[in-house]
Formats: structure tokens, C-alpha cells, sequence
């Protein structure tokens, strides 16, 4: 046994835990966030391609440059802001790698950093491992919605970073365009920097507007994004994604990710660069994923769970309030082993492990499954 443990208080990640518990009991998993339909033939080929092309040796670290080229056209389309690929843009092993470097590259001993649970696991892990304090601010059903006040109140002189993360996991919530002018405003006053995890950037209902920070002129001139090609293209096995920042914070992020892992695997990138030219193979996915909420949504009509449409992400809350007094934790085990569906707690991403009595599930399945599991669902 390790003395000292850097993380003494770490369990085993919950997804890990459900999905174990899902295939020890035969359940349907709709617990941990994955598709289980296939990642694009084509984009295989071009994979596949890549491999027999010979680009089997070393990327260069800060990626393919095709590939960063098209990442910036790709923000610069939708956003309206440029990211120099030379010089501002590194593709990562996931976005886990690119905010672990992140938190790596800039958070010292005592710096405290703003986390909004429920939170996405990595963050407060990361930032512990590197001597910084979390300081988290519980959003709240049925919303999830960011009291700004709070969130000034909770600035001090230590505080060096605030992490957001919309489209949100797991509420599937969005922050407004409201919400950036006011991180906006606190950021420039307070001078910090903002970690903006945007994984579930492709995928937002109902005609809203993916509000990344790159929209927002001071807010970008501070950010680090985070992207994830597995989330958008069906693929979170090949662990790619992207770091897009301003020059003067790229340059502390690669001074780390070349130690972390120096570069990541290159037939991927060479094949996404390729792909990524075809602007349908991102634009579409908000469609594909709302057919997939509604159908979901429209089979769970008259169940006994309350349920408020996700705006984002393809996660869908489900309050159980009324069907049991249980733990959330308890009540997702009882559903995994008697009733053969694996969801999530969502209080093990609250702070202080708050049960709001609210467990998620993961709509990125085929309708057959998304069916079977509406249909246990409902008789609960
Ligand atoms: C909010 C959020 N950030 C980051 C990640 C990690 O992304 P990747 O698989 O690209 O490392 C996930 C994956 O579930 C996530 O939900």
C-alpha cells in the first residue's frame, strides 16, 4: 500500500461501477455515455486508409495541421472566431486529456477553482491532484439554473479558474447567452480563467444555439474549450478531441501535453481531418439526437417519473420522487439487478452528495433499446 495516497478519497468511478453492475445482471445500460450504435462506415474507411497511407509513426505534437485546420475553420463558421491553427489549437487523447493538461498547466498549490455540480467526475479529482482548493456551487432542480450573485460571492482573491460545462452533464441544461456575458463580466473583473467544456457542443434541442465562450470576444481571450470527437461522431472508444486557446495559454498547454502523452494517435486524426470537411457529419447530430429525446420522451408519456426535456447533451434527467423514498444510489441498484436497467445516481456529482432523488439515462441508443427500457420504465 502507497503511503500518502494523492487522492486518498477516490472511489471507483461510478460509470465503471454501473456498467459492471449492467453486464453482472444482464440489465440494459443506459447508464455510462456512450452510443450503441456504430461510428460511421466511411469515417472507418478514411481511418483505415490513413493506416494502410503509412501514418503509423508519430504525429506531430500538436496534431495533425489538416486536421487543426479544419477544427478552426469548423469554430470560425459557427462562432464567428479564429483560432490560428499553428498556434492555438492541439488535439488531444479526449477531452479528459485535454482538461487534465489544462488543470496541469495552470492550477497550483491553494488555487481555488469554481466547479458547478453536479459536475462532470474528472474535474475536482484533476485539480486536487495539482494542490488546488474546489470551490462548488450546487445548481439546483428542476433548472439547474446559475445564480450569478452565488458565483460572485464565491470569488476570492485565490480563485484562478472557473470551470463550465454546457450543453450540461447531466442535467442537459444550457447556459444562456445571458449567462456567458455575465462569466463574461466576473471573468475580466476578477481575472480569470475559464475552463469551457463543450463536448456536447452538436448536440442542443429545440433550435437553441450552442453558446461556446469562443462567442464572446473577452471571454475567449481567457478560456480554454474542450471538444470530443467521440461524443460527436459516435466513437468515444478512440479517446480523440481537441484544446482550442488563445496563443499565450496554448503555449502553457503544450509544454505539459507534450510530457503527457507528446502527441495522440495519427490514422484518427488523419481520417477526421478528412471527414470533418463534410460540415453535415456535425451539423446533423442535434436533429438525429432530438428524434431520439422525443421518441424517448413520447413513450415515457403517463409513467410515474416527472420529467423536465433536456435541452442538450444526450442525457435525460428523471426525478423518481413519486414512485420511492429510496436513495438515489439504492434505487439505481434496485432498478440495475430486479428490474434489469442500469442508469445513474446523479448525487454522487452533487456536492456533499446531495440526493435530489434524480437518476439519468443515457438516450444514445437504438429505439429498440431506448423502447425496452421506456417499457420497464413505465411500470415502475
Ligand atoms: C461533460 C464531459 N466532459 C468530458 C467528457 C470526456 O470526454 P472524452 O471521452 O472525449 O474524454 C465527458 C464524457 O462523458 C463528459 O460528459
Amino acid at each position: 500500500m502507497i503511503k500518502n495516497s494523492k487522492l486518498p478519497n477516490i472511489p471507483t468511478s461510478i460509470f465503471a461501477k454501473m456498467s459492471k453492475m449492467a453486464a453482472n445482471h444482464n440489465a440494459l445500460n443506459l447508464s455510462q455515455g456512450f452510443p450503441n450504435f456504430p461510428s460511421d462506415p466511411a469515417l472507418n474507411a478514411l481511418v483505415d486508409q490513413a493506416m494502410r497511407d503509412g501514418f503509423n509513426q508519430y504525429a506531430p505534437m500538436a496534431g495533425d495541421f489538416e486536421l487543426r485546420m479544419e477544427i478552426s475553420e469548423k469554430i470560425e463558421n459557427l462562432h464567428n472566431h479564429f483560432y490560428n491553427p499553428d498556434t492555438e489549437i492541439t488535439i488531444t487523447a479526449g477531452a479528459t486529456q485535454a482538461i487534465y493538461t489544462i488543470i496541469a498547466a495552470t492550477i497550483s498549490k491553494g488555487d481555488e477553482v469554481i466547479i458547478f455540480t453536479p459536475a462532470y467526475d474528472c474535474y475536482a479529482p484533476t485539480v486536487e491532484l495539482f494542490g488546488g482548493k474546489i470551490v462548488p456551487i450546487q445548481l439546483k432542480p428542476p433548472f439547474y439554473g446559475v445564480d450569478w450573485q452565488e458565483v460572485a460571492d464565491k470569488i476570492s482573491s485565490k480563485t484562478k479558474m472557473i470551470i463550465i460545462n454546457s450543453p450540461h452533464n447531466p442535467s442537459g441544461t444550457l447556459l444562456t447567452k445571458d449567462d456567458m456575458l455575465e462569466l463574461q463580466d466576473l471573468a475580466e473583473k476578477n481575472d480569470l480563467l475559464v475552463l469551457s467544456d463543450e463536448v456536447y457542443e452538436h448536440i442542443i434541442f429545440d433550435g437553441n444555439i450552442h453558446q461556446s465562450v469562443s462567442r464572446f470576444k473577452a471571454l475567449a481571450e481567457r478560456s480554454f474549450i474542450t471538444a470530443s470527437f467521440g461524443k460527436t461522431f459516435h466513437n468515444t472508444g478512440w479517446k480523440m478531441g481537441y484544446c482550442a486557446a488563445p496563443k499565450y495559454l496554448m503555449k502553457e498547454f503544450q509544454k505539459v501535453h507534450q510530457f503527457v502523452v507528446f502527441c495522440v494517435n495519427y490514422p484518427f486524426q488523419k481520417g477526421f481531418a478528412t471527414y470533418l470537411k463534410d460540415a453535415n457529419h456535425y451539423l446533423k447530430l442535434s436533429d438525429f439526437y432530438q428524434q431520439k429525446r422525443d421518441f424517448f420522451l413520447h413513450l415515457m408519456k403517463g409513467s410515474n417519473f416527472k420529467i423536465i426535456p433536456s435541452k442538450g447533451t444526450y442525457f435525460q434527467m428523471l426525478d423518481f420522487s413519486e414512485i420511492s423514498n429510496e436513495s438515489d444510489i439504492t434505487f439505481a441498484e434496485r432498478l440495475t439487478k430486479a428490474h434489469k436497467i442500469a442508469t445513474i445516481p446523479t448525487s454522487v456529482f452533487n456536492e456533499g452528495k446531495r440526493d435530489f432523488k434524480q437518476i439519468r439515462v443515457c438516450f444514445a441508443k437504438t429505439d429498440e433499446t431506448l423502447a425496452e427500457a421506456a417499457k420497464i420504465l413505465k411500470e415502475l
